[in-house]
C-alpha cells in the first residue's frame, strides 16, 4: 500500500473503456468499449481524476504489456488506466460463467438460464482477490474505493480480509431480483456478506433496494437495520454500518446535447432521413441481450405489419444490435433468433422500394450513434429487464426537435423516472405495444413536444454529475449530506 495522503477516486470494474483486440494481422489494437457503465463512468473520471482498474484483454500468456499499450489511451486524460491481468482459464470460468451463466440471468429474473458451477464460483472468488490485490498495489490511506457491477461483489469482502479500511462503496448497474429468484442461489449467504463489506451500497431503483433489503433480512437475521432519512438505509454488522441508497444513474446531458447539435451530426441526420423518404423511422439500438427484448419486439413489428397493411411502405424499423458475450451460447441462439425473424419479416413484407427492417449488426460511432436518435421518429426501449437503460435518457437529450416519442418498458430502471411523459409498455403484451406504436404515430405535434420536454428536464437535472455527487455524498467523501 502506498502512503500519500490525499483522496484519490479509484473506479473499479470488470471492463476498463479501452478494451485490447487481436487484429486480423495478429496485431495488438485498442478498442472503445461499450454499454451503460462505461458511458456514465467516463465523465465522472473526465472531471474528477483518478484511477480507473479493470480487466482490458486476456494476454498474460502472451507476455504482451497492457498497461503500456494503454498508456497511448491515458494521453489526453487526467485519470490513468490500471489493468488487471488474469489467466485466460480464469477469466473465462469468472467472467462468462459466474457473471454472466449465475449472476447476470438471476439477477435479471431468468433463473432458467443459471448454471450453479461450484467451478465458476470458486473463480469468481479468485478473480475478485486478484482485482483486490491490483488495488492494494495502487491504494493510499484517504483513496476512495469505489466498485461496480455484478462481476466484482466478492472484491470489497476481499480488501477487508488484507486490512483495508480506506471507505469502500459498490454500486449495482444491474438490477437486484426478488427474495424467491435470489434463494435459488447456493452460494446467497456468501454474496449477500459480501455486499455488506461495503461501507455503501447503491441501486438504480427503490424496487431494487427494497428487494435487496428482504434478502438481508431474510438470510441475516441477526443484522439490525435502521432506515434514516432521504432513503437511506443504515444495515448495522458487528464489523460497521453499511449505508444502502438508491442512486438512478445518468448520462453526460451537456455533452450528448451538445454532440447532438453539431453540423456533423445535422449532416448525417439530413442523410439517413432521405435514405427513408416519407417513412417514420423507428429506432431499437441494444447490445446482444436477452435481457433486451429484441424478439418480443421484432414480433410486435410483425403484428404491425400484419394488422394495418396501410402502415406498410409508411414505416421502417431501425434496429441497431451491439455484438456482446457471442461466445456464450445463449447469445449466440439468440442472434440466429434474431435473425431469423429479421429475415422472416423482411421476407415476407418487402415491396419493391421498401424493405421493412434495416438490421445494423456492429457498434456505432457516436456521432453515427446520435444521428440515428435525431432522425427516428419514435424509439421503441423494450427490454424485459434492464437496471436502467441509458439508450433511452440519450434519445431523449439527442432529440432536441422534441418530435420523437419515447415507448419505454416498464421493465426499465429509466420507468421510475420517465412514467409521465413516455409511453409506458408492457413488453411481453404483444398487443400494447403495437397500440402504442399506433399512438405514438397519431401524436400531435404538440403532445410530442410537451412530453420530450419534460423528459429532456429530467435527464438535465438528474445528469451523470448530479448522481456521482449525491453517491459521493451519501459516502461521506464530499460535502454535507443533502
Ligand atoms: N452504445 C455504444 N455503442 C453503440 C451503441 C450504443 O457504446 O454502437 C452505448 C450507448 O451509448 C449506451 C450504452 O451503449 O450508453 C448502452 O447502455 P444501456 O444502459 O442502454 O444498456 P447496457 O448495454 O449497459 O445493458
Ligand atoms: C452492462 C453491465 C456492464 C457491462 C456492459 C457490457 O452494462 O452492467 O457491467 O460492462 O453491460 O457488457 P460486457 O460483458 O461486454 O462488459
Amino acid at each position: 500500500m502506498q502512503n500519500k495522503k490525499h483522496a484519490r477516486l479509484i473506479i473499479v470494474s470488470n471492463r476498463l473503456p479501452a478494451v485490447v483486440k487481436k487484429g486480423i494481422e495478429d496485431e495488438y489494437k485498442v478498442n472503445h468499449a461499450s454499454g451503460g457503465l462505461v458511458t456514465a463512468m467516463t465523465p465522472v473520471l473526465k472531471r474528477d481524476g483518478g484511477i480507473w482498474i479493470g480487466w482490458a484483454g486476456n494476454y498474460k500468456e502472451e507476455g504482451l504489456d497492457v498497461e503500456k499499450l494503454l498508456r497511448e489511451q491515458e494521453k489526453d486524460l487526467n485519470y490513468k488506466y490500471k489493468p488487471v491481468d488474469i489467466s485466460l482459464n480464469e477469466y473465462e470460468l469468472y467472467y462468462k460463467g459466474f457473471s454472466n451463466e449465475v449472476l447476470w440471468p438471476l439477477f435479471h429474473n431468468v433463473s432458467v438460464y443459471c448454471k450453479f458451477s461450484e467451478k465458476y464460483y470458486k473463480a469468481y472468488q479468485k478473480v475478485n482477490r486478484e482485482f483486490a490485490n491490483k488495488i492494494m498495489q495502487e491504494l493510499a490511506d484517504e483513496d476512495f474505493i469505489w466498485i461496480h457491477d455484478y462481476h466484482l461483489i466478492n472484491t470489497g469482502k476481499e480488501l477487508r480480509q488484507k486490512g483495508v479500511k480506506n471507505k469502500i462503496a459498490f454500486f449495482l448497474h444491474i438490477p437486484f431480483p426478488p427474495l424467491e429468484t435470489f434463494n435459488r442461489m447456493p452460494w446467497r449467504l456468501k454474496i449477500i456478506k459480501a455486499l455488506l463489506s461495503y461501507d455503501l451500497i447503491g441501486f438504480q431503483t427503490e424496487i431494487d433496494k427494497k428487494n435487496f433489503l428482504e434478502v438481508v433480512e431474510s438470510l441475516v437475521k441477526q443484522y439490525k437495520i435502521k432506515h434514516e432519512e432521504l432513503n437511506i438505509t443504515n444495515i448495522i454488522t458487528k464489523q460497521r454500518e453499511s449505508r444502502v441508497g438508491v442512486f438512478p444513474i445518468s448520462i453526460d446531458y451537456d455533452e450528448f446535447f451538445n454532440q447532438a447539435k453539431s453540423e456533423e451530426v445535422s449532416k448525417m441526420t439530413k442523410e439517413i432521413k432521405e435514405g427513408y423518404p416519407e417513412q417514420k423511422i423507428i429506432l431499437g439500438v441494444d447490445r446482444l441481450d436477452y435481457s433486451k427484448g429484441i424478439p418480443n419486439r421484432l414480433k410486435v413489428y410483425r403484428r404491425l405489419l400484419d394488422r394495418n397493411p396501410k402502415l406498410r411502405k409508411k414505416v421502417k424499423l431501425i434496429q441497431v444490435i451491439v455484438p456482446s458475450r457471442e461466445d456464450i451460447v445463449k447469445y449466440a441462439s439468440l442472434k440466429k433468433e434474431i435473425e431469423e425473424l429479421v429475415g422472416e419479416i423482411n421476407g415476407k413484407f418487402s415491396q419493391l422500394g421498401w424493405i421493412p427492417i434495416q438490421y445494423i449488426y456492429h457498434s456505432l460511432s457516436r456521432v453515427e450513434l446520435l444521428s440515428y436518435y435525431r432522425a427516428s421518429d419514435i424509439a421503441l426501449v423494450t427490454p424485459l429487464k434492464d437496471g436502467m437503460n441509458l439508450i433511452a435518457k440519450e434519445y431523449c437529450v439527442a432529440n432536441f426537435d422534441k418530435n420523437g416519442v419515447l415507448i419505454l418498458s416498464e421493465f426499465a430502471g429509466a420507468k421510475h423516472q420517465f412514467k409521465s411523459d413516455a409511453l409506458l409498455v408492457n413488453p411481453f403484451d404483444e398487443d400494447a405495444v403495437v397500440n402504442s406504436i399506433k399512438r405514438a404515430l397519431l401524436m400531435q405535434t404538440k403532445e410530442k413536444y410537451e412530453r420530450m420536454e419534460n423528459l429532456q428536464n429530467i435527464v438535465k437535472k438528474f445528469d451523470i454529475y448530479w448522481w456521482v455527487d449525491m453517491f459521493l455524498k451519501t459516502a461521506k467523501i464530499i460535502g454535507k449530506e443533502t
